[in-house]
């Protein structure tokens, strides 16, 4: 049999964990894919750089969008990251010269998702990019393939590896999320600019196309409401923990009446559910469908091995003339569903204010409460300020209009008594 010929672009983390994977699994590979898969070109920026790869006979590709027209190429697999420039040209090109394209880059699909698709369908190549969501878990594939039979109501999970290490690192060993941040650094967990873990943007990205496949919609990453982790404290983990819950950073796409909703932010949620207990660089996808019901799963979210084995699942199903549509439908039937605004959502919250210690303060945030009809169930306050430095209280609120309890937050923390911006961390009963 003739084998897969393939192009990595990209010898990074990803690419290094493809290469080798590719290398130390080649006979398994074979016999799965019915013919063996081998890699004839590389390029990355930086020739000179040591990467200690078993790079074999593949040759070095000066110019990466050589790649996508390079005659003993069957497939370019692109980890170089980002939603424009190197990488995107490098995906257009290679579609355009029939080649298959297998990717790890969330960014990219995110913003030309269904673009790309639609391009791909028209040239007959397959696009693939089961590694861009949830590292390891072929979540994309369970979803699209495994449960073809369903309809889903709802899909979310923990789709960022490095936020979900940094918050189980900080409440485990009380350890400063700069010090966390580096470690998942080095492990090679975060993007090139790790903003876009921390700030949400990577779990929007990811969440953006999960929502593609779930629900046979174009992406719309543009419609996904992003809050990240930088305002979550040692104080909020300490307090969430008393109460029964932990923090993690989730993605949420459902359909509703108003549309699809798709939002990424911090959570509580209640420590006797599953998802609380996903730490370190651990992901999970859940997903709520009709004939089935509800399916859990979990695996490392990020990480050279984890994302090579996605990349190469991909490349197994090439190799044996496995396609299926990118989004679970051809590309011109993708649905275009409305966005379903925030301000509608309706939840519980944990709000944190930093307050005077003083009569008549508790009286005054109740009030303003009241006034937006947002109810307390429950509200913790621990020893006393000394002169004017504050005390921390905790409320949490029963469900709210998110308009409503935005308003209530504007007006509390204009209140003398209350000397930090009010925090407020959405509860997920899940
Ligand atoms: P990385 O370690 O930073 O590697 C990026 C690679 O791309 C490097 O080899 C770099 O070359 C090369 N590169 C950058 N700009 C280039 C350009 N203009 N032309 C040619 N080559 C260029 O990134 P990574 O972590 O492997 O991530 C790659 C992709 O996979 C991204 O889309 C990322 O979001 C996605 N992803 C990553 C993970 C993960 O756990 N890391 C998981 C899932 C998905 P040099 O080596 O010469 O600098
Ligand atoms: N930076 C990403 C994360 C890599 O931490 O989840 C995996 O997509």
């Amino acid at each position: 049999m003739q084998p897969l010929r393939i192009a990595v672009a990209g010898l990074g983390t990803v690419g290094s964990g493809v290469v080798r994977l590719l290398h130390e699994q080649a006979d398994i590979l074979a016999a799965r894919a019915g013919r063996p898969l081998q890699v004839v070109a590389v390029g990355a920026r930086n020739r000179r750089k040591q990467r200690k790869i078993p790079l074999g006979r593949a040759r070095w590709e000066g110019e990466v969008l050589d790649l996508a027209t390079a005659s003993d190429v069957d497939v370019v697999v692109e980890v170089i990251g980002g939603s424009e420039g190197a990488a995107s040209e490098l995906v257009h090109a290679a579609i355009a010269a029939g080649k298959h394209v297998v990717t790890a880059n969330k960014a990219l699909l995110a913003h030309q998702g269904a673009d790309l698709a639609r391009r791909a369908e028209r040239a007959g190549v397959a696009l693939a990019f089961e590694a861009a969501v949830a590292g390891g878990i072929p979540v994309l594939k369970a979803l699209r393939e495994g449960l073809a039979g369903n309809r889903f109501s709802r899909v979310y999970g923990i789709l960022n590896g490095t936020c979900n290490y940094i918050l189980s690192e900080m409440r485990a060993t009380g350890r400063g999320f700069d010090e966390v941040l580096a470690e998942a650094q080095a492990h090679g967990y975060a993007e090139a600019d790790p903003s876009f873990d921390i700030d949400g943007i990577d779990a929007a990205h990811k969440l953006a196309i999960l929502a593609g496949v779930a629900f046979n919609c174009a992406v719309n990453f543009k419609a996904v409401h992003v809050e990240g982790i930088r305002h979550v404290s040692a104080a909020d983990i300490t307090f969430a923990n008393e109460l029964g819950f932990r923090i993690k950073l989730l993605a949420l796409a459902s359909v509703g009446a108003n549309g699809l909703e798709q939002r990424v932010h911090p959570c509580l949620v209640p420590i006797d559910t599953p998802i609380a207990h996903v730490d370190g660089v651990f992901n999970a996808v859940v997903s709520e469908g009709d004939f089935v019901g509800r399916n859990v799963f979990e695996g490392r979210g990020a990480g050279a091995g984890p994302t090579a084995s996605a990349v190469v699942a991909d490349l197994v199903d090439i190799a044996a003339g496995r396609r299926a549509w990118a989004f679970g439908v051809p590309a011109r039937d993708l649905a275009r569903l409305p966005a379903a605004p925030m301000r509608d959502h309706v939840g519980r919250c944990y709000i944190r204010l930093q307050v005077k210690d003083r009569p008549g303060v508790i009286a005054d945030l109740t009030a303003i409460l009241r006034d937006e009809k947002i109810s307390i169930e429950s509200m913790l306050q621990h020893g006393r300020a000394v002169g004017d430095e504050g005390v921390p209280v905790v409320l949490v609120s029963h469900e709210a209009r998110e308009a409503a309890m935005s308003r209530a937050l504007s007006r509390i923390g204009r209140l003398r008594a209350v000397i930090e911006p009010p925090r407020m961390i959405r509860i997920e009963s899940l």
